[in-house]
């Protein structure tokens, strides 16, 4: 029998790269498509050495057909984990057609290309940033979707084509993960968040500062009606959400399903204040910041209700918040320029 491969687009991104090392670890054979608009080539290096395995890396963008044709035709694709896109909020707003045109439209021609190959097992990343508000701030996967962003915007749209698709195709199997806020970094400080431009995210923010690439961390606001005033999150070690993934590909190999949505969050928040003295315990580093206006389109809490995964993919966040601090920050140490 031909061997089967995962296909995994995006698969040299931070959490791509993270997905692709839980993979290889359980002997799936894999092929990565990206196109290292937001990832370093390097990666494939560091990956290669944490795992000691190989795999198939295919440079190139999920929009481009004959990519996407000549790697159905030459693997035996058993499934795709669609991790490939845009993914800062605050760019989306200001360049929205680059954000519908790569991740909606080359989501729909990646689907097309799947369906011809006739590969309709698929697990898409999705966010949390679907959800709107909510007065309690606990989020279930039945919650009203309402974007704030247009990168939220665009993960609703492709779930929604996900779901109409497998309308009238009964044969795709879908899981989507929404995801919360994924932090950290793997163990060995070789792969972590590698952002190419300065980063928009709180953790990375707070490492810059404290490897001293940046004076100080602007925090956005602390005028919210939370217990310190500022933001609370759901962060999620990119560990605990790599593992979600082999629990999806499992659930979906082995059920007969259509399409399950399921967050992928921690189910516990933590305001930007709390995070800052996390960190500062952790390194032992103290981080001077400055109270600044609020960032538009945040909103005051947001907090995974993670059950339906626990329950019915059996998969629950282990590492906590101390944890994704030491490795995040080890990741900076390590690799103060990034990768
Ligand atoms: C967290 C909190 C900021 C930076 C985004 C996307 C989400 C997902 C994760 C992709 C907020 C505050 C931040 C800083 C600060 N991305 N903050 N100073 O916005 O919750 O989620 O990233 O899937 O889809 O929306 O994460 O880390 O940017 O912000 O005060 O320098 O930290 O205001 O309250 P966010 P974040």
């Amino acid at each position: 029998m031909k061997k089967e491969f995962i296909l995994i687009t995006g698969g040299c991104g931070y959490i791509g790269s993270h997905v692709v090392l839980n993979l290889l670890n359980l002997n799936y054979s894999i092929v990565i498509l990206d196109n290292f608009s937001n990832s370093s080539k390097k990666i494939i290096e560091r990956i290669r050495k944490i795992s000691n395995k190989s795999f198939i890396i295919v440079e190139g963008d999920i929009s481009n057909r004959d990519i996407l044709k000549s790697i159905f035709l030459k693997y035996s694709i058993k499934g795709v984990i669609h991790l490939a896109g845009l993914k800062a909020v605050g760019e989306s707003e200001i360049y929205p057609m680059r954000y519908y045109k790569n991740n909606v439209n080359g989501s729909l021609i990646l689907f097309e290309e799947m369906e011809k190959a006739n590969v309709k097992n698929l697990v898409f990343s999705s966010s949390a940033s679907v959800y709107g508000k909510k007065k309690n701030f606990i989020f279930t996967e039945d919650d009203s979707v309402m974007p704030q962003n247009v990168y939220g915007r665009t993960k609703l749209i492709i779930e929604n084509i996900l779901k109409d698709i497998q309308k009238s195709s009964k044969d795709w199997s879908v899981v989507i993960l929404r995801y919360f806020n994924p932090i950290g970094a793997h163990q060995s400080g070789l792969i972590g968040e590698n952002p190419f431009n300065l980063p928009s995210n709180l953790l990375p923010s707070v490492t810059q500062v404290a490897i001293g690439k940046r004076e100080q961390l602007f925090v956005f606001g602390n005028n919210y009606s939370t217990s310190d005033g500022t933001c609370k999150r759901d962060y999620i070690h990119v560990e605990d959400l790599a593992k979600a993934h082999l629990y999806a590909l499992n659930y979906l190999f082995k059920n007969d399903i259509s399409v399950s949505i399921f967050n992928i969050g921690s189910g516990k928040a933590y305001s930007v204040l709390e995070v800052i003295r996390i960190f500062e315990e952790v390194s032992g580093i103290h981080i001077p910041f400055k109270i600044i206006d609020r960032r538009p389109g945040d909103i005051s809490e947001c907090l995974a209700d993670p059950s339906k995964a626990e329950m019915i993919l059996g998969w629950k966040a282990k590492l906590n918040l101390r944890k994704m601090c030491e490795d995040a920050w080890r990741w900076q140490r390590q690799n103060p320029n990034g990768i």
